[in-house]
């Protein structure tokens, strides 16, 4: 069991959550296949639940990473989300979710989705609240963690740059 680096705050394993539903039709596009949309609302959702176990603090979604739709899931099938805390920053945790969709009648399952979700605790008064340190208890959790590592540089040398943000952030619309 290896403790993150230049942590100095109380150590915990991240416990990986697991989520299951139903695809509905509602849920789907013209080929009957999942929208991405609820896909990924299904993951912010598992990714929310692996956090709060972490942590037990209250926390926002601030931004997802690298989701890649690998597989269509199929209406009538089972989606499950296994999702799991891989780093821990100050305020911040980086959680990684892999989406699998089933046959319910063949029990076959194969891994369609996959994506990262930072989430930030804050307190009442939006001030930002210290998470726990990970243990890493085993070789999948090192490689995980620096996967998560390069995903929290990535985003603080993003946000140093300001580039995306301002790029991308139209102004406010006029007051009317
Ligand atoms: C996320 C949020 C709290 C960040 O606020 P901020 O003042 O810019 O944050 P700070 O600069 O103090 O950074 C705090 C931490 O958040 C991380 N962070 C900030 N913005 C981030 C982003 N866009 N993506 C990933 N991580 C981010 C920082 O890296 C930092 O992590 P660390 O403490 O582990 O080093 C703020 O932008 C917010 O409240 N957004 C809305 C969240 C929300 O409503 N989500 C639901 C989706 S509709």
């Amino acid at each position: 069991m290896i403790q993150q680096p230049d942590c100095d705050r109380p150590a915990l394993v991240a416990p990986e959550i697991t989520m299951a539903d139903l695809v509905l039709p509602n849920q789907t596009n013209y080929y009957r296949t999942m929208f991405g949309g609820d896909a990924m609302a299904f993951m912010d959702k598992a990714a929310a639940i692996a956090a709060l176990r972490f942590c037990r603090l209250p926390i926002v979604t601030a931004s997802s990473e690298h989701i890649d739709f690998r597989r269509p899931i199929h209406e009538g099938e089972i989606i499950e989300a296994l999702a799991r805390v891989i780093y821990a920053g100050h305020s911040s945790l980086v959680v990684r979710v892999h989406v699998y969709g089933e046959k319910p009648l063949a029990a076959e399952r194969r891994l369609c989705t996959t994506g990262y979700f930072n989430m930030v605790a804050i307190g009442a008064n939006g001030e930002r609240l210290p998470v726990p340190c990970l243990l890493l208890e085993d070789e999948q959790a090192r490689c995980e963690w620096a996967m998560g590592e390069r995903i929290h540089d990535a985003i603080k040398e993003r946000r140093s740059r300001g580039s995306t943000d301002r790029l991308l952030m139209p102004e406010a619309p006029p007051e009317s």
